[in-house]
């Protein structure tokens, strides 16, 4: 059995991509990893359609709403929004790179503003009884990290903040675009242990570039981290999370195949599919279904092309798991 009982493992916020159909499956590889939303800005939880934004399956429990925004009493209001939508955690973005967001100030920008974090995290947190977290960068731009690293956590900390993601790159907000801000700036684990050591009471929990558990699991003994967050692998590959649940929480292993959770997908896919049209994303999100295995290719194609034709999602995801048996039939 692990030693590792107070770790945790998530999947990161990222737009487009954690949605909520995104989120179930998810849940289906593991019942304990906990699940981020994509980010909502805070003016759209305030103004726009409350449950298409906040919406969300029981199931997905523990699900953790990002929010946006540098407003505090804006920011307040969403957290106690999403608290009461039910959600477990209330997380604030301090490390998306795009114009868009920076021209709100709010995301990555924030990273030179502590004090204004600080604010509005004590507004949220005074707003809702669950736990605010902040997800950040290394820190911008041209920032002397030594300093500016550590003094970020101590501002946002002494506002009663314990808990932090940090994304371990910095993010450059001149001449990258935001694809290029997860790759281009270079990773550095050590600089995240660093802020554990010197805050060892704080929760640190790393995110970025972590392919499989066992190396989050590594990354977290190294740094005597207290958590790992998967982004782009989970999404990609999303069969790794099933080892989350006996890696990580000393669970159960899993014990179902991907064709299980392919009949799973169709069943959701049968309920949801007639009362929201967004159920198609389902298809985009289970490509990586079969990813390392023999007939992967074969998968992605057949949903691909269901999604071109239009069909249903459920028809789009049975006429895939047909193939794939009938290709194993013909081997
Ligand atoms: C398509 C995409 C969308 C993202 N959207 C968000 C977001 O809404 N909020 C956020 O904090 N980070 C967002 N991110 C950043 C991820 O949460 C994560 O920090 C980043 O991808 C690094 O982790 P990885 O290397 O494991 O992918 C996004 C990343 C990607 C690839």
């Amino acid at each position: 059995m692990p030693e590792n009982k107070n770790l945790t493992a998530s999947v990161a916020p990222m737009m487009d991509w954690t949605d909520r159909h995104c989120r179930w499956f998810h849940r289906q590889l593991s019942q304990q990893v906990l699940l981020y939303t994509e980010m909502v800005v805070a003016d759209a939880i305030i103004h726009g359609p409350k449950e298409r934004l906040l919406g969300f399956d029981p199931a997905e429990h523990p699900v953790a709403l990002q929010v946006g925004g540098s407003d505090p009493d804006k920011l307040a209001v969403a957290a106690k929004t999403g608290e009461q939508y039910g959600y477990d955690e209330i997380n604030i973005n301090i490390g998306c790179p795009s114009d868009r967001v920076q021209s709100g100030r709010f995301g990555a920008c924030l990273m030179e503003e502590p004090d204004l974090v600080a604010t509005c995290f004590a507004a949220m947190q005074a707003a809702v009884d669950i736990p605010v977290t902040v997800k950040c960068r290394l820190g911008v731009d041209d920032q002397d990290l030594d300093e500016t690293l550590p003094r970020f956590i101590e501002t946002v900390a002494e506002a009663g903040c314990t808990h932090f993601i940090i994304h371990a790159r910095k993010a450059w907000l001149k001449g990258l675009s935001p694809k290029e801000n997860h790759t281009v700036p270079p990773i550095d684990y050590d600089r995240v242990n660093g802020v554990k050591a010197r805050f060892p009471k704080l929760q640190i929990v790393v995110n970025g570039q972590i392919e499989t558990i066992s190396q989050g699991l590594d990354l977290c003994e190294q740094g005597a981290l207290d958590g790992f967050m998967l982004g782009r692998a989970a999404y990609h590959t999303p069969w790794i999370l099933t080892d989350i649940d006996a890696q990580v929480y000393g669970r159960d292993a899993f014990g179902q195949s991907r064709e299980d959770i392919a009949l799973a997908l169709i069943d959701y896919a049968k309920i949801t599919q007639d009362v929201d049209r967004t159920t198609k994303a389902l298809i985009r999100h289970a490509m990586g279904l079969f990813s390392g295995e023999v007939g992967a290719r074969l998968w992605r194609r057949q949903l691909s092309e269901g999604l071109s034709a239009k069909l249903l999602p459920s028809d789009v995801l049975q006429q895939a798991l047909d193939a794939m048996s009938a290709m194993r039939d013909a081997a």
